[in-house]
């Protein structure tokens, strides 16, 4: 892994999109905040930038990534929207909403962003990337800045820890709002599929559109979005729906009561107390990696409902959950 003498880390101001925009310029990595999680962003025109990306994060190559842009204009740019995607992207833009789509003849998106298919994830964030791809005047292929298989990063600090000094700039920007990824969306033949459920919930895509989204998963030719099971794994085990907390294990509660055993727990921390599925989200990622910390063989959750955000959060908690792949 390429190391840097030491990793800089800047402040989200003016002064620090000038100094990204002059690495990314430069075919180089930053890791930058924006709404849902921080990103590791790249020149999505430059393959030699965006192989950066994945070398950092030690990521598979088959996982295609984002590309963000500053709105709808530059999104046409090199992708085709149908008019239900731009209806979507109208509401939702800039925000949590990432929509799947053909790309355009001639576009300047490099292949391994879209690991080759002839389809483009592409969103809008909020914030420092915005800004900052405004003054690019070109979309940035992000993941999630954390190296692969690890929590995605709610903080510049995580960011750090996951990356180490694999990457030369980290722009901090403080906490994520979000705090878990895009929903990712892709229409067909008028269909509107749910490959990830993330920071817009499900129900407010189908209240916009008034249709109901197809939640059967991808068919598609590549690894399904977030699909590698470790994707999301701290280290210590987890244990969904507990209904009591054994010896030894954390405790990650949902709601004002808490389970029984929980005041033997070697922590403890409440998503939300009053059973807020936006604050829960804006501190899973967060709160999973301090639960970690505390050195627990195992993290107890406490059953989550599904509405809103809650669809997210369980989709995260479930991966975090799967066996481990080693
Ligand atoms: O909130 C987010 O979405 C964050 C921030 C940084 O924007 N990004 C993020 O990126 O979560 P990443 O790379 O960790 O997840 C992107 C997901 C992957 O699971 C990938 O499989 C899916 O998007 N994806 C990318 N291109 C796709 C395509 N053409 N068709 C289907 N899925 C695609
Ligand atoms: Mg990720």
């Amino acid at each position: 892994n390429p190391t840097h003498e030491r990793t800089r880390v800047l402040p989200a101001g003016s002064k620090a999109v000038a100094a990204a925009k002059t690495v990314l310029l430069d075919g180089r990595t930053v890791a930058i905040p924006t709404e849902t999680v921080y990103g590791l962003a790249a020149d999505a025109t430059n393959g030699e930038a965006v192989a950066r990306i994945f070398e950092s994060k030690q990521r598979p190559s088959f996982n295609p990534l984002i590309c963000h842009v500053s709105d709808i204009a530059m999104a046409e740019t090199f992708a085709v929207f149908d008019p239900l995607s731009r209806k979507l992207a109208e509401h939702f833009w800039p925000g949590a909403l990432t929509l799947v789509l053909p790309l355009k003849e001639g576009h300047a998106i490099h292949p391994l962003v879209t690991a080759g298919l002839d389809t483009v994830a592409v969103r809008a964030p909020r914030g420092f990337g915005a800004e900052l791809i405004e003054a690019m005047g070109k979309p940035l292929a992000a993941p999630s800045a954390n190296r692969s298989g690890r929590i995605s990063p709610t903080s510049a600090q995580a960011v750090r820890e996951s990356l180490g000094n694999s990457v030369p700039l980290v722009i901090d920007g403080g906490l994520t709002q979000v705090g878990v990824e895009s929903t990712i969306v892709k229409v067909e033949d008028g269909a509107i599929r749910l490959l990830r459920p993330g920071g817009i919930a499900a129900e407010e895509i189908e209240t916009v559109t008034g249709q109901n989204l197809d939640r059967a998963g991808s068919t598609a030719a590549i690894q399904a979005p977030g699909m590698l099971s470790s994707h999301y794994a701290p280290n210590a085990a987890m244990r969904l729906n507990a209904t009591e907390v054994m010896p030894g294990e954390a405790l990650l509660g949902f709601g004002r009561e808490r389970i029984p055993g929980a005041n033997r727990a070697r922590a403890v921390l409440v998503l939300s107390e009053t059973g807020n599925t936006v604050e829960a989200a804006a501190r899973l990622f967060d709160y999973m990696s301090r639960l970690d910390a505390s050195g627990a063989t195992c993290i107890a959750v406490e059953p989550i409902p599904m509405e809103g955000l809650g669809e997210a959060i369980n989709d995260r908690l479930a991966r975090a959950a799967a066996p481990r792949e080693g």
